[in-house]
């Protein structure tokens, strides 16, 4: 009888962890030998690709890592290569867990984004800072030099891709106020704030000639206006002599797009083509969000119609990306994170923004996408 109450709490015990792993509710993890790979489906038009994390490819058995193996040739790292954790102190860099990435990359033939260099968040305070006060600008663009250096010429042929900047041009259109462009702003007093980008950007050329260098933000695709000011900026940029080879756009979407808008604030990025003819677009954080951005609602309820939206957005999503791609100007598309349970959107309600639901299940919405490729 002692004997059975053990089982007994051994099996709910599992139940739990089972269960509340990641703070979502799930079953067991289902690894698909026989599902279709979607990067497969692509390979035409582009590498196709997930956010993940370190402990997802420390085992290539667990089905997590089958399933990155089988459905993803690029990866960028979620968290685990941006300045907090690559370079949290001055003079001190933790490379481990993105020298793993790197080498799991190389090893299963996957193309590694480098993600990010320079961003206002998750950026440690020491950047900025010289005794108590503020660093010069002198101080700031020296640290900018070294640590860009440092981490591309590190990887030196290895990261092909990487997010220089990250989310520079802020939701009022202007450039972003951030400690950057607040300590460094107009260096070279040629009447604009790009200094910090500029420097960012000319380092990581010097380090890595063969790197594409892409300038990544959100709402691009959504926003016409936001598109404009990029287009603008990274205009600027180019005839000033900065290395940008690509436009990085998020799409951190909603649940339904309006193609047609969608369509025209790429062609307004496209248009970069006629400083930089071979400028490139890349899809780096794709999701879609099930809630408006803010609304606070009850939990989404996956109904048929819901379902049917859902499928629809991602379908219409990826027929223009395989649109840009015929144009020759769009070769890769990441989405955010490897499967519900583990998107960033899980946040106090409960989302479902992937194409894998958090039994690691290929979604109908999946087969869909996948069913666009003849
Ligand atoms: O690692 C700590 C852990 O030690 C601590 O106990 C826990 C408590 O909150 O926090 C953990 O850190 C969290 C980190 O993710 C790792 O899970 C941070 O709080 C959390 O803020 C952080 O969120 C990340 C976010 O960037 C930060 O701004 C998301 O995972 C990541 O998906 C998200 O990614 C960004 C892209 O880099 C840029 N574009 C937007 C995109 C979505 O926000």
């Amino acid at each position: 009888m002692k004997n059975f109450s053990r089982i007994i709490l051994a099996a709910a015990a599992c139940a739990v962890l089972l269960c509340s792993c990641g703070g979502q509710t799930r079953g067991q993890f289902a690894y698909d030998e026989e599902a279709p790979s979607i990067c497969e489906a692509f390979k035409d038009y582009f590498r196709v690709g997930a956010a993940v994390n370190s402990w997802d490819i420390e085992d290539p058995e667990s089905p997590q890592c089958k399933t990155i193996l089988k459905q993803f040739n690029t990866l960028t790292l979620e968290n685990e290569s941006k300045p907090e954790n690559l370079h949290p102190e001055e003079n001190k860099y933790y490379f481990d867990k993105f020298d793993e990435f790197v080498d799991f990359c190389e090893e299963n033939d996957i193309t590694p984004r480098g993600h990010t260099l320079i961003w206002h968040s998750q950026c440690p305070d020491w950047f900025f800072r010289d005794g108590g006060g503020d660093a010069s600008a002198e101080l700031v663009l020296e640290r900018i030099k070294d640590h860009v250096t440092t981490i591309v010429s590190r990887y030196k042929g290895r990261v092909k891709t990487w997010d220089v900047v990250n989310e520079v041009i802020g939701d009022d259109g202007q450039l972003r106020f951030s400690e950057w462009s607040r300590l460094v702003g107009d260096y070279d007093g040629d009447g604009d704030n790009f200094d910090f980008i500029e420097a960012a950007f000319k380092a990581a050329r010097e380090a890595d000639p063969d790197a594409r260098l892409i300038i990544n933000d959100y709402s691009l695709e959504s926003s016409s206006s936001k598109a404009i000011r990029m287009y603008n900026a990274v205009k600027k940029m180019l005839e000033d002599g900065t290395p940008i080879d690509g436009v990085g756009f998020q799409m951190h979407i909603g649940n339904g797009i309006d193609y047609e808008a969608m369509k025209e604030n790429f062609k307004i990025i496209s248009r970069l083509r006629e400083v930089n003819p071979d400028l490139i677009i890349e899809v780096t954080e794709l999701d879609v969000n099930c809630y408006g951005w803010n609304e606070a609602p009850a939990d989404v309820e996956l109904t048929k119609d819901f379902l049917k939206q859902f499928s629809t957005t991602y379908t219409d999503v990826y027929k223009l990306l395989m649109e840009l791609s015929d144009e020759g100007i769009l070769d890769s598309v990441v989405m955010w994170g490897l499967h519900d349970g583990v998107s960033w959107l899980n946040n106090g309600h409960k989302n479902y923004p992937m194409l894998i639901d958090s039994d690691l299940k290929l979604k109908d919405a999946y087969y869909d996408v996948i069913a666009l490729v003849k």
